[in-house]
């Protein structure tokens, strides 16, 4: 089957909605990026292009490319901007009330009948998300990961309404058009990757809460004893402590098992403002933090 998506829409200009913007930009595809306003969908347009000119500056693409997806991309302040897209991609924070807001809000403000409303939600049930719209069966859940450009894989999350053919319009769309791999996994909280990954980094935030090994040690553990990329504590700073809370909490209620419980020490640090590299610091310092 032929992918007929051209024109997509992306909801939320943060880490992963900009990321997900230019991995649409990039594929050719015209793309509209939402913000609460004009001075956030600035900052997002900003944010984007810094990560274009990265990918010049590490020869992962040619000035030109990254001026033709710049010239594909509008930044707006309304989702009134997304009535004429054929999918849309929320990404606003990982917070269920506001998330299922912004499905009531595109499913009044997106007018092609058989147009795609995805989230990149990693916790909230993609079925709240569909009852929240009158067209359960067009919604579904693609989730990216951080940092988008540079990473391969998109989850993909039917629930129990999503039709079969909107699920076959996603998977083809995120490999054939974005160059994606796919996995599939049913609707619970954390999907496949996310209910493997966050207790890891729970049980790192209680080694490092309990004085059982400094921050940096925990780190150097995994990354020079298991070759990951970035050690517990680093990815939980990259991905953002707010996130790693909230997919924690969700994680939790959906299955009371201790394993998902977020520990204090990151209640503490999420309410001191103490997000990770986006805010300076987290359990690292990063750039004038
Ligand atoms: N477009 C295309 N490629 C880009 C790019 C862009 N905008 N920006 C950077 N790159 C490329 C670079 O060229 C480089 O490729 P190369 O090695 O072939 O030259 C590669 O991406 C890595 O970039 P850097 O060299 O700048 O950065 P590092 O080598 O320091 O790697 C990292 C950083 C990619 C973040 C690496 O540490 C890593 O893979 N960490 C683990 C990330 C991870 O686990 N992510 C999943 C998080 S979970 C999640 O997101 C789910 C959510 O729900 C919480």
């Amino acid at each position: 089957m032929m992918s007929t998506i051209q024109r997509v829409g992306v909801v939320g200009g943060g880490q992963m909605g900009a990321g997900i913007a230019e991995v649409c930009a990039r594929a050719g595809l015209d793309t509209v990026v939402c913000e609460t306003g004009a001075a956030a969908a600035r900052a997002a347009r900003e944010r984007l292009v810094h990560s274009l000119d990265r990918a010049v500056e590490r020869g992962k693409a040619t000035r030109a490319e990254r001026d033709d997806a710049l010239a594909r991309l509008v930044f707006s302040g309304s989702l009134d901007d997304l009535a004429d897209r054929q999918l849309v991609v929320e990404a606003v924070p990982e917070d269920p009330a506001l998330k299922a807001e912004v499905f009531a809000a595109l499913d009044k403000a997106v007018e092609d009948p058989d147009a795609i409303l995805a989230t990149n939600t990693s916790s909230v049930p993609v079925m709240r998300l569909g009852m929240a719209t009158g067209r359960a069966d067009r919604v579904v859940g693609l989730h990216f990961f951080n940092p988008v450009p540079v990473m391969p894989l998109v989850e993909v999350v039917p629930s129990l309404h999503t039709s079969a053919q909107t699920l076959a319009r996603v998977e083809e769309f995120a490999t054939s058009v974005l160059g994606r791999t796919t996995v599939r996994s049913q609707d619970r909280a954390g999907f496949v990757v996310n209910a493997l990954l966050v207790p890891y980094l729970l049980a790192a935030i209680r080694m490092a809460e309990s004085g059982f090994a400094t921050a940096a040690d925990i780190d150097a553990g995994m990354e020079r004893g298991c070759a990951h990329p970035m050690g517990p504590l680093r990815l939980a700073d990259l991905i953002g402590l707010d996130t790693v809370a909230a997919i924690a909490d969700s994680l939790y209620a959906e299955f009371k098992e201790p394993l998902y419980a977020p520990p204090p020490l990151l209640q503490r640090m999420v309410e001191a403002g103490l997000l990770g590299r986006k805010s300076g610091r987290g359990f690292h310092r990063y750039g004038k933090g």
